[in-house]
């Protein structure tokens, strides 16, 4: 699949919308697991699905999603029309990793993006409990016995960690993935 934008027009589309270090550290990692994912799953596919990682949060900033959370996603392919790389693969990508937008994911790119959303934000946080906080030195045992610990990162969202099952992935390839992925960019999303 051909996206209409290079990785490097999508980095600077991210950086035009999205300023806070937080966001764009969250995007470069959820960029690094959909390529870790399309590895295994779409391996013509490696860049656009990066791409869909990258840019699934670009209206972060600028949608009223704490007034209706259903703009979160919308106002992303909204801003993708209007800089001129509309795709709608892409954009369903984007909108189902939030069904509040109404659109639920139902391909195996969909599935990913919704899993590795969570999941990096997840993985972070359990780095964030060793002494050395850094991804490198988390172990998959412990991603797999904090999960089960619904007090522990509860913003994450298993329920959506889980749907990487629908893609034929298994949670714990899943854990390997996010943490290889994750550990080849730490040194750029300060883990
Ligand atoms: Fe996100």
């Amino acid at each position: 699949m051909e996206a209409k934008l290079t990785r490097e027009q999508a980095n600077e589309l991210l950086h035009k919308y999205v300023k806070g270090e937080n966001y764009i550290t969250h995007s470069y990692a959820v960029e690094a697991i959909m390529r870790g994912l399309a590895k295994r799953l779409a391996p013509d596919d490696i860049e656009y699905w990066g791409i869909c990682g990258l840019l699934h949060d670009l209206d972060e900033e600028t949608a009223p999603w704490r007034q209706d959370m259903s703009t979160h996603g919308r106002v992303s392919a909204e801003i993708l029309q209007k800089e001129g790389f509309g795709d709608p693969v892409m954009e369903s990508a984007i909108m189902a990793h939030n069904p509040e937008t109404g659109v639920y994911p139902k391909t195996t790119l969909e599935y990913a993006l919704i899993a590795a959303d969570p999941m990096s934000g997840f993985c972070k946080a359990v780095a964030q409990i060793y002494p050395d906080k850094k991804i490198a030195s988390v172990k998959h045992k412990s991603v797999n016995k904090r999960f089960k610990e619904s007090r522990f990162a509860a913003g994450a969202n298993r329920q959506f960690m889980m749907e990487i099952e629908k893609t034929g992935i298994s949670w714990d390839e899943f854990i390997d993935i996010a943490l290889e992925s994750m550990t080849e960019i730490a040194d750029q999303i300060g883990l």
